[in-house]
């Protein structure tokens, strides 16, 4: 399977966004409430704002040059998901390391029981950090960073 990663959102991705957000998993897993048709149209909207004005970074997933999953992060905050036709073909450790190739710092918040999610994290190379509350909803939260940073004796500069 040939998996290619896309540096950033276009506009033809607002209905497959829109159909992923709506996959009975990505709405019982998500943190936000499930979008009706013009919250997404808003909501996509400000995304290829912010990612214009590079608050955000996108990561589209192409499975033979078609959309299959994206991954969005906020100041480094992870937000992923997956068609469901492209499940557990690495899909999302693909997006994952293009986002490790490309931030200087990851943080994810998985829904307690969303045993996928964290397995996903667990599986590439984030550390299991705390739990949390995220709109009444009990996280734990995952975070990533590069290799040197873990190291007790680096020491940026020298
Ligand atoms: C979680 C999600 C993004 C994983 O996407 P994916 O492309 O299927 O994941 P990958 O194929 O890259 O697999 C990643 C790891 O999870 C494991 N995995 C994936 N699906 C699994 C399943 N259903 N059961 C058990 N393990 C699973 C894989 O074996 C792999 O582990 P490994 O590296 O140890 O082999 C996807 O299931 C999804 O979109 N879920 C709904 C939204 C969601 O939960 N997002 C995360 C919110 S924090």
């Amino acid at each position: 399977m040939s998996i290619s990663i896309r540096h950033q959102l276009e506009p033809s991705d607002c209905f497959f966004l829109f159909a992923w957000r709506l996959l009975p998993d990505v709405k019982r897993w998500s943190i936000k409430e499930a979008p009706s048709w013009p919250e997404h149209l808003l909501y996509f909207e400000d995304l290829l704002n912010a990612q214009q004005e590079r608050r955000i970074r996108a990561y589209v997933a192409l499975v033979h040059g078609m959309p299959a999953g994206v991954l969005v992060t906020v100041n480094g905050e992870v937000n992923i998901m997956i068609s469901e036709l492209h499940r557990r073909k690495g899909v999302a450790k693909a997006l994952i390391r293009a986002a490790q190739e490309q931030e200087p710092h990851l943080i994810a918040h998985v829904i307690i029981g969303n045993v996928v999610a964290a397995k996903l994290f667990a599986s590439s190379d984030f550390q299991l950090a705390a739990t949390t509350q995220k709109a009444h909803k009990a996280c734990v939260t995952f975070v990533w960073r590069p290799k040197d940073e873990e190291r007790p004796d680096h020491h940026s500069g020298e």
